[in-house]
């Protein structure tokens, strides 16, 4: 490859990484400040995609019950995904429409809801191409409500804490001050548990979950207890508390579940 080319291919190589590092800023904006993900130029110009998002309003400061709202948007002056939909309509229609988002890239967990009958995260969740199709949008499933799409999640986050999700050592590291150092064998192990975000879409699809909150820690937190687990594993002698409690959980949930099953 010649010089010139070389130096073709850097400078695209640097652009692409500009624009990436120009995506991360914009998902850093404060959310009552973020921009619409802007749609294409040759997408403006086609003629309006139609959609109607049917969504769950609830606001405890007015005396009136919970109702579903229709917006409807041309989805082509819009970013491509469900979220992007929600922000044009906050921004343009009805800025009392309340809902979390925070990072826009499948990272922070916060915009996880109930999209067309199924949790999931509105930043991830593309706009269905059904232009016939209305979108239902309701908070996660069996969660109390704050307002609109926010739900309560102390009930998660404290299950969360009772796993207690950090490393319990009685032996100090190998370096006095430094890090503790894991080895690649053991970090492999960890592929499948290190990667959830706590968006609570899991816990609230789950049936187990619904009947038992205040029992059934929810498969976010057992997955979190069994990634401790794991680290545990190659650092200390905790582990057998740890062990002893997720095995408290399981059994404890196979019995609630058994009795439910019984008295059903
Ligand atoms: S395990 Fe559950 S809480 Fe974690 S990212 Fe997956 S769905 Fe969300
Ligand atoms: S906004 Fe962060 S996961 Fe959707």
């Amino acid at each position: 490859m010649s010089m010139a080319r070389q130096f073709e291919a850097l400078a695209r190589m640097a652009k692409g990484s500009y624009a990436w590092l120009n995506l991360r800023s914009i998902s850093t904006t404060p959310s009552s400040l973020m921009p619409e993900a802007s749609p294409s130029p040759a997408a403006t110009a086609k003629p309006p995609n139609m959609k109607n998002f049917n969504i769950y309003r609830w606001d405890p400061d007015h005396n009136s019950k919970p109702h579903m709202q229709t917006y409807s948007i041309n989805t082509n002056e819009c970013g491509p995904m469900v979220l992007d939909a929600l922000i044009k309509i906050k921004n343009e229609m009805d800025p009392s429409l309340t809902f979390r988002r925070s990072c826009r890239e499948g990272i922070c967990g916060s915009c996880a809801m109930n999209i067309d009958g199924c949790n999931g995260l509105a930043c991830l969740t593309k706009i269905s191409s059904d232009a016939s199709s209305e979108i239902p949008i309701t908070p996660l499933p069996h969660m109390f409500v704050v307002k609109d799409l926010v739900v309560d999640m102390t009930n998660f986050y404290s299950q969360y804490k009772s796993i207690e999700p950090w490393l319990k050592t009685k032996n100090p590291p190998v370096e006095q001050g430094k890090e503790y150092l894991q080895s690649k064998k053991d970090r492999l192990k960890l592929d499948g548990m290190y990667e959830c975000i706590l968006c609570a879409c899991c816990s609230t699809s789950c049936p187990s979950y619904w009947w038992n909150p205040e029992k059934y820690l929810g498969p976010a937190s057992l997955l979190q207890a069994h990634r401790c687990s794991l680290i545990q594993c190659s650092k200390d002698s905790n582990i057998f508390a740890r062990i002893f409690f997720g095995y408290f959980q399981l059994v404890g949930d196979i019995l609630i579940f058994t009795s439910i099953w019984k008295t059903s």
